[in-house]
């Protein structure tokens, strides 16, 4: 069975016995109810390091009070199961008065300009300063030496680039490839929360994305591109948040088109029902 540790002593002690060795330490922090996009982390985690640390926290301060952390879905003892058999070593599950002992009304917190409030930033006020924060502390309590982001949480990916790279923290970080279901739906926990119908429509996401990207290559304006594949996400029975074509080192607007920049990246948010679903393309992976 996968060790254990919920508290910050015990954690030390594990990962001060590795480090002792002379092993890489490779970190996987999540939210939990694990899938196969988090085991593909850990399966990352595992080519670049001796030894994979997971986390398991649903972290209080990134979630608007509307938003789903009371109903979050918590399933520890079928993650663990999934982590190790994925090769994860050691399994993180801190309780709230390890992360924020101060008590999180009390916290240090961490902004991030610019990248925070754009895109889902703007549809999630605080959501980001609240993910930086809790990594920031994450990254400080298991001092890995590598840790594992995946690319589907696109924004959440850079906006730990540049914590990491302004405040210096010793780490690399890798960005992974989103998994998907056959149909091209990034795999979220959040998909449990749709229904039959909602599930057939969901993966109109992909398609608008594509879509818009296409439009681009083909000589369309990044403006009409937006246009199109917005147009494609409300025909679709989606209420669109944004689908947006961005740079992607910093999601910043680009009036610019292919072929010039390589690094152009088509991202969306829309809600089915009460469901928010996120999902982005890269020039790159079309
Ligand atoms: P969570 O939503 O549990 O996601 C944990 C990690 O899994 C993130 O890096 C996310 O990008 C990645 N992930 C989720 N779905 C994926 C998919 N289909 N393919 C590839 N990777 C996928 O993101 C968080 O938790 C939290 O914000 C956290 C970083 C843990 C801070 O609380």
């Amino acid at each position: 069975p996968l060790k254990q540790v919920s508290d910050a002593a015990g954690l030390r002690a594990e990962v001060a016995a590795w480090r002792g060795a002379g092993q890489r330490i490779a970190f996987v922090p999540t939210m939990g109810n694990l899938h196969a996009g988090h085991y593909g982390l850990v399966e990352i985690a595992r080519r670049n390091a001796d030894r994979v640390v997971a986390s398991i926290f649903v972290n209080p301060t990134q979630f608007g009070p509307n938003e789903d952390f009371a109903r979050y879905p918590r399933t520890p003892a079928q993650d663990a199961e999934g982590l190790a058999a994925a090769g994860c070593d050691l399994l993180f599950l801190p309780e709230v008065d390890t992360l924020y002992p101060l008590g999180i009304g009390h916290s240090v917190r961490i902004e991030v300009p610019d990248l925070a409030d754009v895109l889902c930033g703007a549809h999630r006020p605080g959501h980001f300063s609240g993910v930086a924060t809790v990594v920031a502390r994450l990254l400080n309590l298991v001092q890995p030496d590598v840790a594992i982001f995946g690319r589907k949480d696109l924004q959440q990916l850079q906006l730990i680039r540049h914590l990491v790279a302004d405040l210096a923290f010793p780490v690399e970080i890798i960005g992974a490839p989103t998994r998907r279901e056959p149909d091209g739906l990034a795999l979220s926990s959040r998909n449990q929360y749709l229904d039959a119908d909602q599930r057939a429509r969901a993966a109109g996401l992909n398609v608008a994305l594509r879509a818009a990207l296409k439009a681009v290559r083909d000589g369309r304006s990044v403006a009409e591109a937006e246009a199109l594949g917005g147009q494609r996400l409300r025909e679709g029975g989606f209420e669109v948040d944004y689908l947006v074509l961005r740079r992607e080192s910093r999601l910043d607007s680009l009036d610019v088109a292919w072929p010039q920049h390589p690094d152009l990246v088509a991202l969306g948010a829309v809600r089915l029902g009460s469901t928010r679903l996120i999902d982005n393309i890269a020039m790159s992976e079309l």
